[in-house]
């Protein structure tokens, strides 16, 4: 009996160490019964507006690529779970998350009360505020400016809830987008005055477009601060947690500053991502 279990440890041992040739399977069953047994892990969906650079975005070959995708894609690999990306359009993305159509959500999203009561969010992992983007003839030079200009947002957004409490509910001179790109495009052509959306997107898209010869305005006194969360189905608790780890981590070994150092080019603010 001890010579049998001797040899069974050894099988053991070698099992685990991996060193034998066999296939994994049946090494991996006689190591770990339970595992064996064990369905094919969660693949978690995730929706994302990919036209949001450099946050979310289609590159050449349309694979959903940026910030976010490389942020979360990390998070899941500590937090101990995997991902796949779906392109969701902004204004249906949140229902799709309601309906249970998405896992999860990354999107450049604020964080806010509102939405707070319809889904839960992880942690904060960036800091945003909204931005003025105008022609550089323009003479726009504060938020006030734009109360009776043509101001283009994208639906739904931050964008819009300021703009729409600047210039009221039924004015005829907020623009509503599907996308914010396209808000960027009508003011490229002159059919808008402005654009006020998410300072990272603006800013990209001065930078990346210079014949549209834009420039930015600030107005840090009429904007609150706003920071971005992954969004979960509100009461999913667990895969909550497992974000919330995963996000810790990557703040906490030098992963998140070298993603977005990547994407920005610079090092993280130091106090970002607030917590
Ligand atoms: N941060 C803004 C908001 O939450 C805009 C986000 C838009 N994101 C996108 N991928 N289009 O309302």
């Amino acid at each position: 009996f001890l010579k049998a279990a001797g040899t069974l440890l050894a099988t053991l041992v070698l099992a685990a160490c991996g060193k034998q040739e066999a296939p994994p399977a049946p090494a991996a069953s006689a190591a770990a019964p339970a595992s064996a047994a064990a369905p094919a892990p969660k693949v978690y969906v995730v929706g994302t507006d990919a036209a949001y650079a450099p946050f979310e975005f289609q590159n050449e070959k349309g694979e959903i690529v940026g910030f976010s995708v490389d942020l979360l894609t990390a998070v899941a690999e500590k937090g101990g779970f995997q991902v796949k990306f779906q392109n969701t359009p902004w204004e249906g993305i949140f229902n799709a998350l309601g309906q249970g159509d998405r896992d999860l959500l990354i999107s450049s999203i604020t964080i806010t009360d509102e939405r707070k009561q319809s889904m839960d969010f992880s942690d904060p992992y960036f800091d945003a505020i909204q931005l003025i983007a105008v022609k550089e003839s323009s003479k726009v030079a504060k938020f006030d400016d734009l109360k009776k200009a043509k101001v283009g947002v994208q639906t739904g957004t931050t964008g819009d809830e300021v703009v729409t409490k600047l210039q009221g509910k039924t004015a005829s001179t907020t623009k509503r987008f599907e996308s914010t790109p396209l808000a960027l495009k009508e003011l490229e052509a002159g059919g808008v005055d402005a654009v006020v959306a998410d300072n990272g997107v603006v800013i990209h898209y001065v930078a990346n477009n210079p014949g549209a010869k834009f420039k930015t305005v600030a107005d840090t006194k009429s904007f609150a601060p706003e920071q971005y969360g992954i969004a979960v189905k509100k009461g999913n608790a667990e895969l909550l947690a497992m974000v919330n780890k995963g996000l810790a981590a990557v703040k906490a070994d030098g992963t998140y500053a070298a993603i977005y150092k990547k994407t920005f080019g610079t090092e993280p603010p130091a106090a970002a991502p607030a917590a």
